[in-house]
């Protein structure tokens, strides 16, 4: 029998007009962006919680997003995910299984959920990233158990399936508070999506699945002895590149992102066992794309997460250039293109 026992949340306002139950199963839609961080969440303090080592900065990205229904449904006898129109496998169905019991214990949720999820990117670009995932998740969960979350909690409950999923509940440009628990480690807006129009030209270098994800990898991040200088330096580089972005100052902004990209990445070359995220083919567009900025004065920079492709942050009016370029240093490298992204969103029911 479903039971929606929401008698022990006093800080969460209940929707008006809910929904009767039909046929014992309740719904929901949302949908929510992928996002690339500008300074980067790399290690942990608390694994089982995701409390970052350090506070992040990033931005959604309109062209890369994630679309998944909840049913929260009294007749399940276990819970079901497909993604892409795919049964997942043990691995995915585990992580979401988790994250789903978080949130059952969240909504005071007595049921079984059947998660569909779509990505409108393609897959095997290795571009693919739970954050969009997991916050679609949780908004759409929230939404189908009937609760109002305000932003700041569901971008903390987001983070509990992936941390950088907490930065892509709020829209446009983020910072993801550390914070020191479950509470005050959540991710806010500080800009609109229209407060600067930037373009993330992904140049795709390599389709394969990564062999360490980001989860294994936090894990590994304090065992570099760089991580320490990295995460004691991150506070002045999330102020300088959230004060370049309120004035749209691009050379500030470009130089403090390609440093925070090297330093993460210096952190995971160092690490125990050691992590090499580059192809060569990534080495060479970071050098094309600096020497673009310093000797030819177009505003790119470059960052990568933890894969080899290169995200080129720039201007709008220079993004269709920076993509020629791209496509003219190697016929190894595939283009995306993306603005910025607004937040997660509850869709209408169709
Ligand atoms: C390199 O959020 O993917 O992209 O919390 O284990 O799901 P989990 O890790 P994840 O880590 C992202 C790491 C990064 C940097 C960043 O996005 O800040």
């Amino acid at each position: 029998m479903i039971m929606f026992d929401n008698a022990s949340s006093t800080s969460v306002k209940r929707s008006e007009g809910q929904r009767p139950l039909v046929d014992n199963s309740r719904t929901a839609t949302a949908r929510a962006h992928s996002n690339i961080a500008f300074v980067k969440y790399w290690g942990n303090c608390d694994h089982r919680l995701r409390l970052p080592a350090n506070s992040s900065i990033s931005m959604n990205l309109s062209a890369l997003h994630t679309t998944t229904t909840v049913d929260w449904n009294g007749r399940l006898d276990a819970d079901q995910l497909t993604i892409n129109g795919i049964a997942a496998g043990e691995g995915a169905l585990g992580r979401a299984r988790d994250h789903l019991d978080a949130l059952r214990r969240r909504f005071g949720v007595n049921a079984f959920a059947s998660v569909t999820s779509r990505n409108n990117f393609p897959m095997g670009t290795g571009i693919a990233s739970s954050a969009s995932a997991f916050a679609a998740l949780t908004a759409a969960a929230a939404a189908a158990a009937r609760f109002e979350l305000p932003e700041r909690e569901m971008s903390a409950l987001a983070r509990l399936g992936s941390g950088s999923a907490a930065r892509s509940v709020p829209a446009g440009y983020v910072e993801w508070h550390a914070g020191s628990s479950h509470e005050t480690s959540f991710a806010e807006s500080f800009a609109p999506p229209q407060h600067w129009n930037l373009v993330d030209v992904i140049a795709i270098v390599s389709r394969e699945h990564k062999q360490v994800g980001s989860s294994a990898g936090h894990e590994t991040a304090a065992s570099s002895a760089l991580q320490p200088a990295r995460v004691a330096s991150a506070p002045a580089r999330c102020d300088a590149v959230k004060s370049a972005i309120l004035r749209r100052d691009f050379d500030h902004f470009a130089s403090v992102v390609e440093e925070d990209s090297n330093l993460m990445h210096a952190v995971m070359m160092t690490s125990q066992p050691p992590l090499f995220y580059w192809d060569p083919l990534s080495l060479v567009i970071m050098k094309a794309v600096r020497r673009w900025r310093q000797q030819e004065g177009i505003p790119v920079c470059y960052t990568l997460d933890a894969g080899p492709n290169v995200h080129c942050i720039c201007l709008a009016s220079e993004a269709d250039a920076v993509s020629g370029r791209l496509l003219a240093l190697s016929e190894g490298i595939d283009v995306m293109q993306s603005g910025v992204g607004a937040g997660a969103c509850v869709l209408p029911p169709v």
